[in-house]
């Protein structure tokens, strides 16, 4: 492995000298230059300063009493070093949940615990000249959508499970992550998992993509399932373990999509908060769309209120009800509706094939459709329909 050139950024002076000490000392990365304070606006000196250095990683400190500047920095260094663009690795507290989601919605590509060990930098090191490995370049990272229901039995593993079906046969690399307190949804697609996501977690400080690879199962279109217990786990891992192994999927990833269902604590709103969208599934009736209201204003609480939308299942049209009274009675936008297929939804539940495996159906089309809808915007999406219609012209 080649030596990483590597910048250290800490207001903490020692800090800063500590993290040079265990960088050089992991043999595989060299500190290349140090600097004492964050960048505050994107043409401040020390963007230069560091762009000169032209490293490959950027070890930002972020500290526990004040982290604001050190996250603000790590956004501005991500939009503005560029040729080569460095990976930004975030040095910090396990015990904020919520910095560590800033962190890595700033560009982060890992966050490190502190007191940091040679042993967790290197690690971080090689994981990181692995995927350049495998990619070829440093790829962007993946989408999570999180299906939540508003009620149980509101359709939500129904949902997530045909929309990472369809997410997969449209664009391929895609996971689905089963987070519900007892996992549905290798049922719905007849899988027998040996391994589940707390197995992901139990292992968290070692975990790679190899051995995250082999925690999940693979459906027989290729989807993987890292599946959900099989019995509810006597000590549910912490927010910050999760964070820690949604930053792996979404390395590993395009598409993650997580089967939620009824499952609301801190752990669901902090994987809503890393979600591009959340879908929250419901029925057109008073009870389900109150239960909606309610859960809409719970994930708010940690901002991202415009991620979250209304999906209808078992929709059809009730005379006097339109969809404008639904998203009054959720207070969300109405993102897509799921028609009542009743026999055949719960016959393919049954023989664990789902809908989205058995043909071009109305129940189907509705799936392919919600996955283009989430799509519609992704760069590389676009990029693939324009060449494919130059091909064709
Ligand atoms: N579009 C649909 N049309 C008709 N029936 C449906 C549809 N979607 C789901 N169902 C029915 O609703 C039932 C519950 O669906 P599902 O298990 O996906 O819900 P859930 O929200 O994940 O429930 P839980 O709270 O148990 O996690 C299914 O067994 C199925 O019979
Ligand atoms: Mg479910």
């Amino acid at each position: 492995m080649a030596e990483l050139s590597v910048v250290v950024v800490s207001q903490d002076n020692e800090h800063r000298a500590i993290l040079q000490v265990l960088v050089d000392g992991t043999s595989v990365a060299r500190v290349v230059h140090t600097c004492a304070s964050y960048p505050v606006v994107a043409n401040d000196p020390v963007v230069r300063r560091i762009q000169s250095a032209s490293p490959e990683v950027v070890l930002v400190d972020v500290p526990v009493d004040n982290p604001a500047n050190a996250v603000r920095s790590i956004e501005i260094l991500h939009q503005e070093l560029r040729d080569p663009a460095p990976a930004i690795f975030a040095i910090g507290s396990m015990s904020q949940p919520q910095v560590i989601v800033s962190a890595m919605r700033s560009g982060a590509k890992e966050y490190i615990e502190r007191p940091t060990t040679a042993t967790d930098l290197l690690e971080a090191f090689v994981r990181l000249t692995a995927t350049q490995r495998k990619t070829g370049r440093e790829g962007p990272r993946g989408k999570v959508y999180t299906i939540i229901n508003a009620k149980g039995g509101s359709g939500a593993t129904t949902t997530a499970v045909n929309l990472a079906l369809a997410l997969h046969a449209a664009h391929g690399g895609t996971a689905l992550v089963d987070m519900a307190s007892l996992g549905h949804a290798s049922l719905h697609m007849n899988l027998k998992p040996v391994f589940s996501v707390a197995d992901a977690v139990r292992n968290i400080h070692r975990l790679d993509s190899s051995l995250l690879d082999s925690f999940m199962t693979r459906h027989n279109g290729g989807l993987q399932v890292l599946a959900g217990p099989n019995a509810p786990l006597p000590i549910e891992p912490s927010t910050a373990e999760f964070a820690r192994l949604f930053d792996l999927l979404v390395n590993h990833f395009r598409y993650v999509v997580v089967d939620a269902s009824s499952r609301m604590d801190a752990t669901s709103r902090l994987v809503c908060s890393l979600s591009e969208a959340v879908l929250l599934v419901a029925h057109a009736d008073v009870a389900s769309l109150w239960s909606a209201a309610r859960i809409q204003q719970y994930l708010a609480e940690t901002g991202g209120r415009e991620r979250v939308h209304l999906v209808l299942n078992r929709f059809r049209k009730i005379p006097g009800f339109s969809e404008a009274d639904a998203e009054a009675a959720s207070g969300l936008k109405l993102m897509w509706k799921i028609p009542n297929h009743y026999f055949a939804v719960s016959a393919a539940i049954d023989r664990g094939v789902p809908v989205m495996q058995q043909g071009n159906t109305e129940i189907a089309r509705s799936f392919s459709g919600l996955a283009a809808k989430l799509t519609e915007n992704d760069v590389e999406v676009k990029r693939r329909t324009w060449s494919l219609f130059k091909t064709v012209s």
